[in-house]
C-alpha cells in the first residue's frame, strides 16, 4: 500500500482535534436497540487517525452492532456518531466512500477464482483501468496471494479466504478499515500473517477498528476497548488495560482444581480465582504474602501444589478480570 491513499480530513473536512491527535470516529451515547435487548447502550467513543483500535467482549457484548452503527449501514435509535467529520445519520454515502468494512459474516464467491472475486469487488467501488490493474497486483502481493490468482476461492485455505477477503476491501483503498473478527477460526500461523499486513497498514496509516475474540491479538492493539452488554467498560492501551487489574498474580497446578478454585474463592487474601487450563490463577495483594495464604489453604485441604509461579498478568486475565468485577457489580446492585 502506498502513503498518499491516506488523506486525513478530505474534501476541506477539517478533522477535530482532541489530545493533539485527530479524531477519526466520535460517538456520543450511542444506542441501538432490537426490541427489549440493548445492543448498544450510550456508547462514547474516541478513535484517532491512524490507530488499530481492538473491540473486545464476550458473545452479544454489541461489537458488531457497534461497527454496523459506525459503517453507516444501521442507524441509532438515540445518539450521534461521525466519522471522518461525517454524521452516520445525514451523511452514510460520504461515511461508505471512505471505510472498508469485512463482516462478521463477510463471504467470497466460492466458485469464483481469486481475481474473478477482487475484479468483482473493483466493479462494485468503480475501480478500473490502469489503477484497478495496479491496485490488484500490489494488494495480491501484499496478501501473498498472486501466485494463486486463478484458484477458485472455495479451495483457498481459511487463512488465505480471510487475506483474499480482507484484499477484496481494500480495493477502493479505505482511509478507514472496519474487521469484524476477521481471523475466526484461522490457524495461528495464518493469524500472524494476516496482522502482519494489519501493522503494515497501520504504519501507512490507515485507521483500523477490528472485533476480535483473540487477546494475543487485542495486545497489538494501539487502544483496546472492552464492551460488555452493550457498554464500552474500560479503554486503554494494553500495558493501561494490564495495569487495572487487581494486585499481582500467582499461577500454580493444584491437585483438584476445582474444589481448589472453590475453596481459595472463599479464603481470605484472595482477590480473585481464575481458571487457565488445569491452572489456577490466583490475584492477590502480595505475591509473598499470597503464597503463604495459598499453600495452607491447600495443605488444610489435602490439596497437592506444583508448578507455582508469579505470572505479569496479560490481557487474557485483565479481560477475565474485568468482566467479572463488572458482573460482580451488577449482580450487587
Ligand atoms: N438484527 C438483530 N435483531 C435482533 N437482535 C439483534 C440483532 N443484531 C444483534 N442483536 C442482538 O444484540 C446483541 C448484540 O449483538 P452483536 O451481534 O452486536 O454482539 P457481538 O458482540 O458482535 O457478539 P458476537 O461476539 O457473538 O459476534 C445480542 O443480544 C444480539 O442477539
Ligand atoms: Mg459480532
Amino acid at each position: 500500500m502506498s502513503t498518499n491513499q491516506v488523506q486525513g480530513g478530505s474534501n476541506g473536512h477539517q478533522p477535530a482535534r482532541g489530545n493533539g491527535r485527530d479524531v477519526v470516529i466520535e460517538t456520543h451515547n450511542l444506542r441501538r436497540r432490537f426490541g427489549k435487548t440493548v445492543a448498544v447502550d450510550g456508547l462514547d467513543l474516541t478513535v484517532y487517525r491512524g490507530e488499530i483500535f481492538g473491540l473486545v467482549g464476550p458473545d452479544g457484548a454489541g461489537k458488531t452492532t457497534t461497527l454496523r452503527l459506525l459503517a453507516a449501514i444501521m442507524n441509532p435509535d438515540e445518539g450521534s456518531a461521525t466519522v471522518a467529520g461525517f454524521d452516520t445519520r445525514r451523511q452514510s454515502e460520504r461515511i461508505k466512500e471512505r471505510i472498508g468494512y469485512m463482516a462478521q459474516s463477510f463471504s467470497l464467491y466460492g466458485d469464483l477464482s481469486i481475481i474473478e472475486n477482487i475484479n468483482f469487488f473493483a466493479d462494485v467501488f468503480g475501480v478500473t483501468g490502469k489503477v484497478r490493474r495496479e491496485r490488484i497486483d500490489r494488494l495480491l502481493a501484499f496478501a501473498r496471494l498472486d501466485r494463486f490468482r486463478k484458484r477458485r476461492a472455495g479451495r483457498l485455505s481459511g487463512g488465505m479466504q480471510k487475506k483474499l477477503g480482507l484484499a477484496c476491501t481494500l480495493i477502493h483503498e479505505p482511509e478507514i478499515l472496519y474487521l469484524d473478527e476477521p481471523t475466526t477460526g484461522v490457524d495461528p500461523v495464518s493469524r500472524r500473517e494476516f496482522w502482519d499486513i494489519l501493522t503494515n497498514l497501520h504504519v501507512d496509516g490507515v485507521t483500523i477498528v477490528v472485533c476480535t475474540p483473540y487477546m494475543d491479538e487485542a495486545e497489538r492493539c494501539s487502544r483496546v476497548g472492552l464492551m460488555f452488554d452493550g457498554r464500552l467498560i474500560e479503554v486503554g492501551s494494553p500495558e493501561e488495560i494490564k495495569s487495572r487489574v487487581p494486585g499481582q498474580v500467582i499461577q500454580f497446578l493444584p491437585g483438584d482444581r476445582l474444589r481448589a478454585r472453590d475453596l481459595l474463592r472463599e479464603t481470605e487474601g484472595i482477590k480473585e480465582v481464575q481458571t487457565f487450563g488445569e491452572l489456577l490463577n490466583i490475584f492477590v495483594e502480595d505475591v509473598d504474602a499470597g503464597r503463604e495464604i495459598i499453600l495452607k489453604a491447600m495443605q488444610d485441604a489435602e490439596i497437592s501444589v506444583s508448578e507455582m509461579r508469579q505470572i505479569a498478568p496479560r490481557m487474557e486475565e485483565a479481560f477475565v478480570s474485568l468482566i467479572r468485577r463488572r458482573e460482580l457489580d451488577e449482580t450487587a446492585n
